[in-house]
């Protein structure tokens, strides 16, 4: 399984660590892994010129960066996004990277490869706000048409891993392993949710009237998807 991690913070913190346990528990010898670390990796504010969605993506001004980010998330099998909780919600350059992704949201032109796909959000708070957390980075990946995605929110009493208590350590490698094995399970045959297929079928009805832009229209023509073709069938 290729796995890509996008990290919403440079610390090498709580949330950092969470994911490595994941990370070595999801492995195998074959495994490809690409971690992408913000705001390193996109260190761009989307500017809102909308070229992305009018045009196509390839006409944003940050168009390097976010594609090299987008081959790293085709080329996985299993994508982990983890963030800690900045005042109840992911970290701005988490949400600055999401919002370069608008264009490939279902409404629009959303990436094939996603439909196939399994995702892990993990987030690690103080105290709380992990659920709005992870709600800031499913939103997007639910719009994606990612097939499968896991949550995992974290409470650690801590501002970074040192100060994590050996008993909520405990808490952690017991809740990773059981996640993870679930995450394996679904692994070996991964098919969109009822959710997720009939999200897209809004999204082809939308499209069908007339969509929103020339862009959007093209591609989902081109793509067959207007007709009898689906992302999930080959
Ligand atoms: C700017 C900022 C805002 C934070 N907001 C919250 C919050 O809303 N709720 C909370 O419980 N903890 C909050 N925290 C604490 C962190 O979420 C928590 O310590 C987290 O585990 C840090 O992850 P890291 O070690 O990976 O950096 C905040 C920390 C920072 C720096």
């Amino acid at each position: 399984m290729n796995i890509t991690l996008v990290y919403g913070t440079e610390r090498k913190g709580s949330t950092y660590n969470i994911a490595q346990l994941f990370l070595n528990r999801l492995k195998d010898e074959k495994s490809e892994v690409t971690e992408i670390f913000l705001p390193k990796d996109m260190p761009h504010f989307c500017r809102g010129c909308s070229l992305c969605f009018m045009k196509g993506e390839e006409h944003c001004p940050h168009y390097e960066q976010v594609n090299k980010i987008r081959i790293a998330l085709e080329k996985a099998d299993l994508l982990i996004f983890a963030s800690p909780v900045y005042v109840y919600h992911t970290t701005g350059q988490m949400k600055t990277l999401l919002d370069h992704f608008g264009y490939q949201w279902m409404v629009h032109r959303p990436n094939q490869s996603m439909f196939g796909k399994i995702a892990l959000i993990i987030s690690t708070a103080a105290g709380a706000g992990m659920k709005t957390t992870n709600k800031d980075i499913a939103d997007s990946l639910n719009f994606w048409g990612v097939a499968r995605i896991f949550k995992y929110g974290k409470g650690v009493a801590a501002i970074d891993w040192k100060g994590v208590s050996d008993e909520k350590k405990a808490e952690i490698y017991k809740n990773v392993d059981t996640l993870s094995e679930k995450i394996i399970r679904t692994s070996k045959n991964v098919t969109p949710s009822i959710k997720t297929k009939a999200m897209f079928n809004v999204m082809r009805i939308v499209q069908k009237r007339g969509g929103f832009n020339k862009a959007d229209t093209e591609y989902w023509k081109v793509k067959g998807w207007l007709d009898r073709k689906r992302p999930w069938k080959q």
